[in-house]
């Protein structure tokens, strides 16, 4: 009903804008007011941990790829990703002092519990990280961060993927801060960087619902996106692309960047839009490049990028803009405009964005 929907047409919009909240309480319930991150993670652990390898599926996985980013880049502890689904038949060799990492919001998936189940069996020490520390999950993990997002209804993930990147986020400089990687000063900087992002989040949807609505509506017969990311915003493409599959039908592919000329450039001609993500750091002029080459096959361009630069503006067709936020905080707010996108393209096209064909909101059985 309505009621239960707050107004909001479908709990899909509803939960995109539960997120800044969402992302308070995690903030709250996770770091003290003298900025301590408390996990729970004895350091004596923590310290035995020499490599960390993540499972997952789907919206999951994505934030995998950004957790792995964070753990390498804030607290150097060498990090893989694997589908639970590929883990589960060819598992890599193992290592001791190795972490598994369950990532998922359910804590139902049949393939992650699959996966850590032989992860625990082969000796490895298991964390999860899930919306629901009551569900399967946390029976088999030997200790579990709960994301706290609140239950979510709409069956394509929104904002337990941003809790689940929070909590990579405090993992991360947890780890670095007990191994020594993180200094106390940009430990500091670190928290205070998060702190300031719900109100950007809400900035943003306050600004641009109506415009993606509008912008949307160009799209409803659209066949095929290109989404692109470099760097911490490459999982944030793949996730921009499944969202749409997911809710819109529409054939939608995530690529990095940089290797579009590798094959995806192919696609490209005036039907095919690409949504590229460009925000200021360490690739952002790479990824400008490479949507020009994109722009020069006639492709639609829309850029996630700041509102205020020249160069951005001469490449792109469409901004949805984004505060300019140090780069490594970047997702938190670059995956908000293309879930709006995706909402609005399926909204337009009339379909069951809650519910749509052929998917569940967890897949418990393999
Ligand atoms: C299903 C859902 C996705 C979700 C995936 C993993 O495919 O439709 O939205 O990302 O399962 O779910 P999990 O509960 O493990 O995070």
């Amino acid at each position: 009903t309505m009621v239960e929907k707050q107004g909001f047409k479908h709990y899909m919009l509803k939960e995109i804008y539960e997120q800044p909240g969402v992302f308070r309480t995690g903030l709250a319930s996770y770091i003290s007011e003298t900025n301590q991150i408390q996990l729970g993670l004895p350091p004596d652990f923590i310290n035995s941990i020499e490599r960390v390898e993540i499972l997952a599926c789907g919206t999951s996985w994505h934030a995998s790829l950004v957790g792995k980013y964070l753990l390498e880049q804030i607290a150097g502890v060498p990090t893989s990703v694997q589908y639970a689904s590929e883990y589960r038949y060819s598992p890599p060799p193992s290592l001791k002092n190795t972490l598994v990492i369950g990532v998922t919001q359910s804590g139902e998936t049949a393939d992650t519990l699959a996966a850590l189940e032989l992860a625990k069996s082969r000796g490895d020490r298991c964390l999860g990280i899930t919306n629901r520390t009551e569900s399967s999950i946390g029976r088999i993990a030997d200790a579990v961060i709960d994301t706290q997002a609140g239950i979510e209804i709409g069956v394509a993930a929104t904002k337990t993927f941003v809790a689940q990147l929070l909590m990579f986020y405090l993992l991360a400089i947890e780890f670095g801060i007990t191994k020594g990687t993180l200094s106390a000063e940009r430990t500091q900087e670190l928290i205070e960087g998060l702190r300031q992002l719900p109100a950007y989040m809400e900035r943003i949807l306050e600004s641009q619902e109506r415009y993606i609505e509008d912008l949307s509506r160009q799209f409803t017969h659209t066949k095929d996106f290109i989404f692109l990311g470099r760097g911490i915003n490459f999982p944030i493409a793949l996730e921009g692309a499944l969202k749409l599959k997911e809710i819109s039908y529409i054939h939608a592919e995530g690529y990095p960047a940089g290797e579009m000329k590798h094959g995806p450039i192919a696609l490209l001609d005036e039907d095919v839009p690409v949504v590229a993500i460009a925000t200021p750091g360490a690739v952002y002029e790479k990824v400008l490049s490479n949507s020009q080459e994109a722009k020069a096959r006639d492709a639609k361009l829309i850029g996630v990028a700041p509102l205020d630069d020249p160069a951005a503006h001469e490449v792109f067709d469409h901004i949805l803009p984004i505060p300019v936020v140090e780069e490594i905080f970047s997702p938190i707010l670059t995956v908000i405009p293309l879930q709006l996108l995706s909402y609005h393209v399926a909204a337009h096209r009339g379909l069951d964005v809650d519910q749509p064909r052929n998917l569940a909101k967890s897949v418990t059985v393999e």
